[in-house]
């Protein structure tokens, strides 16, 4: 079979990682999906920087919205970022092209996914995203295909592997916020603008991606309420110690009679929760389903080795020819006729 052509828009920390990941898997690949995914094109800022990979035999574009319309790819991975300008419009252009996308931006699909969705369903082309939520947990796949045959009622988690880094570091070794940050991006793990990840936006994109798809719902970012954890000092560590909870930033989402309830913010955790002893980097989401029960997940939520493992995850779905509703219901049905959890009882 002819390989699966991509153009990589975006080459920092999940860009390299992705290349990195596909160039070591490259057989294991081949076997798994029966043809090759061959990187044809790629696109960032600065065409000098050494990112430890050999971009010698691939097409080079300086601009990643001209790469999504004349690479001749099959499908165009877009990790930029940003909900709005360049990686918007590289999407755009790639699902106007006929081509496939997949993408690691989760502040594109929060606040377009509905419409992107509809778009690229319109016209026979797959959107897949499980990298854009929890890192290397395969949760999309997990709430979408794994949990097809259940109504979710409620899902919450560690969404953010930056400020769950930083609060088990505060926690455990009493170190400042600022040094922490520091880490954490150094290690690849935060936003190209961190108050995304201080401030929850970064958990809120995420918590409204997987409400659409642990209900059935269009996705809607504007209405989750939104908290970050600037205001977390040492002494909340110490009283929360002392009273048996953790201080964790949770995303929680439910389907009540009035609608879904969206919110991000810190909680106190009780220290007998399994989630109570998700640290460092890694995430955690619980899915309450009506005919699984509880679900956990849990898995390094940030950094180049997670990410790029679930965007190949996607590639060699599109590769094997494997396509699902964008947000695991229709895009034009989003929403209707989704069953209540309690009727389903
Ligand atoms: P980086 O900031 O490390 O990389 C961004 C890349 O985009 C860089 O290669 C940059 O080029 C390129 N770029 C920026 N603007 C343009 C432009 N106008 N034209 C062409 N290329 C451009 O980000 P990450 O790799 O960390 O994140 C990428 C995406 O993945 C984001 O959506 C992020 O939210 C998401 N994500 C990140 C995770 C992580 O752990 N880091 C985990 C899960 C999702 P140059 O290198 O030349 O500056
Ligand atoms: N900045 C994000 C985080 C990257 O720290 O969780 C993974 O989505």
């Amino acid at each position: 079979q002819a390989p699966l052509k991509i153009a990589v828009a975006g080459l920092g920390t999940v860009g390299a990682g992705v290349l990195k990941l596909l160039e070591t898997q490259g057989s294991l690949i081949e076997q798994r999906c029966g043809r090759r995914i061959e990187v044809v094109a790629v696109s960032a800022r600065s065409k000098g920087k050494d990112r430890g990979v050999d971009l010698s035999r691939v097409r080079w574009f300086d601009d990643p919205v001209a790469m999504a319309a004349e690479a001749g790819a099959d499908l165009v991975v877009e990790l930029i970022g940003g909900s709005e300008g360049p990686a918007r419009d590289t999407v755009a252009t790639a699902l106007e092209a006929g081509k496939h996308v997949v993408t690691a931006n989760k502040a594109l699909l929060a606040v377009h996914g509905t419409d992107i969705a509809r778009k690229a369903e319109a016209n026979g082309l797959t959107v897949a995203f499980e990298a854009a939520v929890a890192g290397g947990i395969p949760i999309i796949k997990g709430l979408r295909e794994g949990l097809a045959a259940n109504a979710v009622s409620e899902i919450h988690g560690i969404l953010n592997g930056t400020c769950n880094y930083i609060l088990t570091e505060m926690r455990t070794t009493g170190r400042d916020f600022a040094d922490v940050l520091a880490d954490a991006q150094a290690l690849g793990y935060a936003e190209a603008d961190p108050s995304f990840d201080i401030d929850g936006v970064d958990a809120a994109h995420k918590l409204a991606i997987l409400a659409s798809v642990a209900f059935g719902t269009p996705v809607d970012f504007s209405s989750v309420y939104i908290e970050g954890i600037r205001q977390v000092s040492a002494v909340d560590f110490d009283y929360a110690d002392q009273l048996g909870y953790r201080i964790k930033l949770l995303g929680i989402a439910r389907r009540t009679d009035a609608g879904v309830e969206q919110r991000v913010h810190p909680c106190m955790v009780p220290k007998t929760a399994p989630i109570a002893s998700v640290d460092g980097v890694f995430n955690a989401v619980v899915a309450q389903a009506d005919f699984a029960d509880r679900v956990l997940f849990v898995g390094r939520g940030a950094g180049a080795g997670p990410t790029a493992s679930a965007v190949v995850a996607d590639l060699i779905d599109i590769a094997r020819g494997r396509s699902t509703p964008t947000f695991g219901v229709p895009a034009d049905r989003l929403g209707a006729a989704t069953p209540s959890p309690m009727e389903a009882r």
